[in-house]
């Protein structure tokens, strides 16, 4: 299949003509994969199930975990979800924006979509190219990140390039993602507690100063036990996985120093922060790549899923990294990098 790009870091009257083309085009079944704050999106119509069974299909991914239908306005979520007053109070503290909720699915909703559950999950992305594209489609875009199963999500073109070229007919290329890790997932519980199912950019904390009872689920950071049966489905599949065996050390900068000159080898990946990458330079034939300054947290999400896949192109044997703290965006990066890492974390 012939991919067509649209070039959109600095779109102008041209190119936003060309986004409503490709938004015609995925109206009419085709598969668009567009930018968003978080990370890339492989989007087709959300009221279309082939256009659903099309991105499964695309990202070699298992049919039992759901799609996001992505909305151009939060007001849109009534035609396909029903809307309680807790998911307008969060609309009306993040959206648009990194927030995904997940609500009674109406009839409207394919079941394709949902993976058979009952349930949606709603959001309305800030991109303004992403808005445009789902506004000119005239359908809720169903999406999910636009990876191929099982790596890690894409913060750039490049990335999705390397991954879905000929798989899909449009690529708009917006430059990097500002984010860097996906929206968070909350679900609305009977008593109107809220749980959460994926930490991202709007943390807890943001949260609990819109709902007074915020959960977070056991599969944030802990594995599944086995039988235990999951609320988000995506919870169960290895995830964000670097083909290399990714690291995580717990401990001091010192202790960090200490071990990683025990275990140098030129065929090693260490993301380290700005603070320590000079020394670390000086006394490590391993490759040092830098992940920004370890009090501003923002700068290793940004930046963490191009880590994984440049580690990947520098034919890394093995990957070494710190475990992040769980606060702010600490437990959206501690969740994606603890599942990277298939668990291993090292005590210092
Ligand atoms: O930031 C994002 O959310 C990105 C961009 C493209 O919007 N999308 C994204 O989609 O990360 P995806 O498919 O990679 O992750 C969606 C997650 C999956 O783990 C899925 O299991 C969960 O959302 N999910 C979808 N529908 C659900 C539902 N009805 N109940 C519980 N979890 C659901
Ligand atoms: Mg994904």
């Amino acid at each position: 299949m012939n991919t067509e790009i649209i070039r959109a870091e600095m779109p102008d009257a041209e190119t936003y003509h060309r986004i409503e083309e490709a938004g015609a085009a995925l109206r009419a079944g085709a598969l668009v994969v567009f930018p968003t704050e978080t990370v890339y999106g492989l989007g087709g119509n959300g009221l279309d199930k082939t256009a659903s069974a099309r991105i499964y299909h695309a990202k070699g991914r298992p049919s039992d975990n759901p799609l996001i239908l992505h909305v151009a306005e939060p007001e849109e979520a009534d035609q396909f979800a029903v809307v309680t007053p807790v998911f307008r109070r969060l609309a009306r503290a993040f959206m648009p924006g990194p927030l995904t909720v997940v609500l009674q699915a109406r009839e409207s909703v394919p079941r394709t979509v949902t993976a058979g559950l009952p349930t949606v999950a709603v959001r309305c992305p800030i991109h303004p190219v992403a808005r445009h594209l789902i506004r000119a489609a005239g359908v809720p875009v169903a999406a999910p990140s636009a990876n191929l199963s099982g790596s890690p999500s894409p913060t750039c073109a490049a990335h999705v390039i390397a991954d879905l070229c000929s798989r899909v007919e449009y690529i708009i290329d917006g430059g990097d993602c500002e984010i860097g890790l996906e929206s968070t997932i909350v679900k609305e519980e009977p008593d109107g507690a809220l749980t959460l199912l994926r930490p991202g950019a709007v943390t807890p904390e943001m949260l609990r100063e819109v709902v007074d009872e915020v959960r977070i689920s056991d599969a944030v950071r802990h594995p599944l036990k086995p039988g235990q049966t999951v609320l988000s489905p995506g919870m169960k599949y290895r995830h964000y996985a670097p083909k290399a065996p990714l690291i995580l050390l717990k401990g001091t900068p010192e202790q960090r120093l200490g071990f990683y000159r025990a275990h140098d080898g030129e065929h090693t990946v260490i993301l380290a922060y700005e603070e320590e990458i000079q020394q670390l330079r000086q006394s490590c034939r391993a490759v040092c790549l830098s992940v920004g300054a370890q009090a501003y947290q923002e700068e290793l999400a940004h930046v963490l899923f191009a880590m994984l896949r440049r580690a990947d192109e520098l034919g890394a044997q093995c990957i070494y990294a710190p475990l992040p703290e769980d606060a702010g965006i600490g437990l959206a990066l501690y969740n994606r990098m603890i599942r990277a890492a298939a668990f291993q974390v090292v005590q210092l």
